[in-house]
């Protein structure tokens, strides 16, 4: 971790909100470096997001920055919340801390961003005194009862016999006193009961619901119901029925107020507030809740502070509760969706995300003139960030497969829709590139990784192969090259075999999609090509393919 912000100076504090912005783990010091430079303010990370503080009405640069994700305006940061090991308590924790969020430092930033067609007050006419019930609403709860319930002993088949012979006697009994304490119960006031319970939890379920969309979780089980059960799972079915009853009378007496404004909130959507949905992410260990329950209730708070909509899909305002250990942060989100879904319109089946084209362009240390090429561009999305971020360069780019020349060109013609750029892409194999000697001053591209795209058994000759062209397109001591793999064996083999033209300067590990990838930044040394020893060399690589494959090596089709 860096320096810590505070030491570092910032405008009056009154100006100033603070940014949280998600970046692809690997990349934080890339990203750190970009924020620094643009945004002109000291910037913290940690694993996967970079931190700073910005003045508010400088909020819309952040998202012009190019290598990160999702962004955040932080509201609060409560540390050391009293989590007990009681999930209730913890949910009623977390209902009561929607009281001491900072919503206007929040609603300010969002505002520079997003609009809304009716003012948004970040404090309600009147301040409710209580934000709910809290409810137990979680996967995690339900699983936690199930597993304390007591084991059965495993029985023979005799034993079993006669408890199932106990068993129908036992019924029999039952039988009898259940249609007597049936007539006891007005069945009239259970269905209302009923009823009113399942409004009230319209809500919880409804933020569940929200959780489930982000999480992909499924529980439909309503929350007052569940935890009832858990409490009487000892009764016989008929006093069962009757103590459920029961309870949900009390409950609904406790909790009358709430209910009666939150069955209100339910059916009717009002136009004059914004809709929102809470997204939780929680990390660490011992809580007796998990992430949907969290988000059911801050959101159940939320909506009783603020009567705004509930809206899973179509929210307006992003309200994240990121929980580590016994940290509890609340910020806005001030990106929809992921700022990686720039340009691409066309996707093949190993499209890259634009957010790591632009931290492997930015590892280029690209100056202004310089000429940049991708070899192998797929989609195309390494050369249209690069078009796009550094105008004053040229950009070109080429595949060997016709459909990726195809998708490539549709890509660009969808961003010269709304802004121009220059960019030609030619269908050409990288190991033999219509381009001149020492023509090029960076070469980037993203290998096939022989998963998806090629196979492992060809990249054995197609890398070095590769390699080797692109030291001859390359300006000798000032060319660079950033390739992107998977495959670690043999780009280490095609360096070691091209040795005396690349000097590997920086090397970036990260996950992608769950694979193991990374980027080498390549120096071309002061070597010139030689076509001779290129040759050489090359034999040597073939032989060894060779002895890999067992066969002669295959063409690299990918
Ligand atoms: C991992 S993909 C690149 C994906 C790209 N970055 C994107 O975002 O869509 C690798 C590309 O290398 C291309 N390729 C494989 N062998 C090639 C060769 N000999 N010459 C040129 N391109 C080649 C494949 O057709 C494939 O499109």
């Amino acid at each position: 971790m860096s320096a810590p912000m505070e030491n570092m100076p910032l405008k009056n504090k009154g100006d100033i909100c603070e940014i949280e912005a998600t970046v692809v783990s690997g990349f934080e010091n890339v990203a750190k470096e970009e924020a620094e430079e643009k945004l002109k303010v000291p910037v913290d990370f940690k694993r996967g997001r970079i931190i700073f503080k910005i003045p508010t009405e400088d909020v819309n640069k952040v998202l012009e920055l190019g290598g990160i994700d999702n962004c955040f305006v932080v509201m609060s940061r409560f540390s050391n919340v009293n989590f007990t090991n009681d999930e209730l308590e913890c949910m009623a924790i977390l209902r009561k801390l929607v009281y001491d969020v900072n919503w206007k430092l929040g609603l300010a930033a969002w505002s520079r961003i997003f609009s809304f067609s009716h003012p948004i007050a970040s404090v309600p006419d009147v301040i409710p005194k209580d934000l709910g019930e809290a409810t137990l609403s979680s996967r995690f709860h339900n699983a936690k009862d199930s597993s304390q319930e007591p084991k059965k002993p495993k029985l023979s088949k005799s034993e079993k016999r006669k408890q199932r012979r106990l068993q129908a006697r036992e019924n029999k009994g039952k039988d009898i006193q259940q249609s007597t304490k049936e007539e006891n119960v007005d069945n009239a006031e259970d269905l209302e009961n009923a009823a009113s319970l399942e409004k009230s939890n319209d809500i919880s379920k409804d933020m569940k619901e929200g959780s489930e969309t982000s999480q992909n979780l499924s529980d439909n089980i309503p929350a007052h119901v569940t935890r009832t059960e858990n409490v009487e799972t000892d009764q016989s079915p008929a006093s069962k029925k009757i103590k459920t009853t029961e309870n949900v009378q009390s409950e609904k007496l406790e909790t009358d107020q709430s209910e009666s404004r939150e069955k209100q909130k339910t059916t009717c959507h009002d136009p004059t507030k914004p809709s929102f949905r809470v997204t939780c992410n929680r990390n660490g260990q011992g809580h007796p809740f998990d992430s949907m329950g969290a988000a059911a209730n801050f959101g159940g708070g939320v909506f009783n502070y603020f009567n705004w909509n509930v809206s899973m899909k179509n929210f307006d305002i992003e309200v994240i509760l990121n929980i580590e250990d016994r940290d509890v942060t609340v910020c806005l989100g001030l990106t929809r969706q992921s700022l990686h879904h720039r340009f691409i319109k066309a996707f093949g089946p190993t499209a890259l995300r634009a957010t790591i084209a632009y931290n492997m362009l930015r590892l280029c240390k690209i100056e202004p003139g310089e000429v940049i090429c991708d070899p192998m561009c797929g989609g195309g999305t390494i050369p249209i960030q690069s078009a796009v971020s550094y105008e004053t360069c040229a950009s070109l780019c080429g595949d060997m497969i016709n459909n990726a020349v195809k998708r490539t060109q549709q890509n660009i013609d969808f961003v010269c829709q709304t802004q121009p750029i220059s960019l030609d892409v030619v269908r050409w194999d990288v190991t033999k590139l219509p381009l001149k000697t020492e023509s090029m001053d960076v070469v980037i591209t993203d290998l096939p990784f022989g998963i998806r795209s090629g196979s492992k058994m060809n990249n054995w000759k197609l890398y070095p192969n590769t390699l080797m062209e692109m030291a001859r397109v390359c300006r000798v001591e000032k060319g660079r090259a950033c390739l992107l793999t998977q495959d670690k064996k043999c780009i280490n083999k095609a360096l070691s075999i091209t040795a005396k033209y690349w000097k590997c300067r920086n090397m970036v590990g990260f996950n992608m999609g769950g694979l193991a990838a990374c980027v080498y930044v390549l120096h071309r040394t002061i070597e010139k090509y030689n076509a001779e020893h290129a040759a050489e060399m090359l034999g040597e690589a073939l032989a060894h393919a060779k002895k890999k494959e067992g066969s002669p090596v295959k063409t690299n089709q990918p």
